[in-house]
């Protein structure tokens, strides 16, 4: 498995892999928006156990991290946000989000001075809390009430990133 940065060709796979994961799917020109804005901080998990033969053929995008840095913090602080993660269900628990994740905080300390990173997650997803609360060190700062369009709360998280100096 090959974790590399997002490249604009990827987008139309990464859009397949977020609508097969998750319910919170969004159009091409917002995956655009965070490659060219933030070329640093999306990565892409491929599995190169079967090759592209050619340049024309598909890469094997098995999962993603999409993320960004907040444009007018309300807080005046300097932060990441993590717009979006997904691993297919063939790839799970083999490390790769947790990868995924480390790799984008990294690039968001070291090229952005981030100070910390900010994601939103729905209160019912057990995998997801346990990989950003148990395995990275995220806090939950609040819970936002009806935050997704089905009516479902979210819990808002942050992680510091003092940790990476
Ligand atoms: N149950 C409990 N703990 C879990 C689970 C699970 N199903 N999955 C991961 N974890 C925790 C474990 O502590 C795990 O470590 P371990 O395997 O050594 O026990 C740790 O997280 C790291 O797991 P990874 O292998 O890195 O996680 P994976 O690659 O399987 O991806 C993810 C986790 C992204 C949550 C995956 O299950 C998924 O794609 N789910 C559907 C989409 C989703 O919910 N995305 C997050 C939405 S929030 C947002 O996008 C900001």
């Amino acid at each position: 498995m090959d974790i590399r940065l997002i490249r604009s060709s990827d987008i139309p796979h990464v859009q397949q892999t977020n609508i097969t994961n998750l319910p919170e799917n969004y159009f091409c020109k917002y995956y655009m928006y965070h490659a060219l804005s933030w070329p640093q901080l999306s990565y892409v998990a491929v599995d190169v156990s079967r090759p592209q033969k050619t340049p024309y053929d598909a890469p094997k995008i098995v999962g993603y991290v999409l993320a960004k840095m907040e444009e007018d913090p309300s807080d005046g602080v300097q932060h990441g946000h993590i717009t979006s993660l997904s691993v297919m269900r063939t790839h799970r628990r083999l490390g790769l989000a947790e990868k995924l994740m480390r790799q984008s905080q990294r690039a968001m300390y070291e090229t952005y001075g981030a100070v910390y990173v900010s994601l939103h997650v729905r209160v019912s997803n057990v995998a997801a809390l346990a990989l950003y609360r148990d395995t990275l060190g995220f806090k939950v700062g609040g819970t936002e009430a009806n935050y997704y369009a089905d009516g479902e709360d979210a819990f808002s998280m942050r992680m510091d990133l003092d940790y990476l100096r």
